[in-house]
């Protein structure tokens, strides 16, 4: 049996030169939730962009903007990006040297609480924090980079996550990210995955935005 799982295009595949068409795009492919990939040159080695992208495209869609921050130390960087329009505020767990006073932080601000675990950082990460925790996003790729091949040794931690998920009084998003198209999106949201990531499966699909949206979506509905 699996539940219902919403694609949160990567906006990090989409042409750098014309994001608000990429929003436009994938608004009128039925998408409701955009992922935001921050990138600081020191937790990952790439850079992308800041709360000046969130504020430019915050007027052109109701959407969730999704913030995946990539970086060291992100505790600074929160209020502004909540300023620019973010609605969840996700950090990595091995980014953050108090983990439980940023999530508080993020909660402050009126945003979700997310923490992201790469590949190699154990669920027990999260033993502390469950009760601030809006989401969990578990990485199915080294993070850094768009376009890796997806890591299967990674599901039965989705499992793990999804099991310890449905035991809280509170709801999580369980967002699973990195490598993920019409050929494993399934295993994915059949492993518990609620919030699904899609970067160059969506963007780089030749037929384009629509046809990638739709061919992850007709993967997800067909067994
Ligand atoms: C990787 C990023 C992902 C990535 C997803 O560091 O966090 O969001 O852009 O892109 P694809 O779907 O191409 O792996
Ligand atoms: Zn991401």
């Amino acid at each position: 049996m699996i539940g219902t799982a919403d694609i949160a295009p990567s906006l990090l595949a989409a042409d750098f030169g014309a994001f608000a068409e990429a929003v436009r795009q994938c608004d009128e492919a039925g998408i409701t939730t955009y992922h935001l990939d921050v990138m600081d040159g020191h937790f990952v080695p790439n850079l992308t962009y800041g709360p000046p992208l969130v504020r430019a495209l915050r007027p052109r869609t109701r959407a969730t903007f999704d913030v995946h921050l990539m970086v060291e130390k992100p505790d600074w960087m929160l209020e502004e990006f909540r300023e620019a329009g973010a609605d969840i505020l996700t950090v990595h767990a091995e980014a953050c040297t108090h983990l439980h006073r940023t999530l508080g932080r993020i909660r402050d601000l009126g945003a979700r609480a997310g923490v992201a675990l790469n590949p190699a950082t154990p669920l027990c990460a999260l033993d502390h924090v469950w009760d601030l925790l809006d989401l969990v996003l578990v990485m199915t790729v080294n993070p850094g980079f768009g376009g890796q091949s997806f890591l299967g040794t990674l599901l039965p931690k989705i499992e793990a996550a999804g099991r310890h998920i449905a035991q809280l009084d509170h709801p999580v998003t369980l967002e699973v990210d990195g490598g993920i198209g019409a050929a494993n999106i399934r295993q994915v949201a059949e492993a518990g995955a609620t919030l699904i990531v899609a970067g160059t499966s969506v963007f780089g699909h030749p037929g384009g935005v629509a046809a990638g949206v739709s061919a992850l979506r007709s993967a997800l509905d067909s067994p």
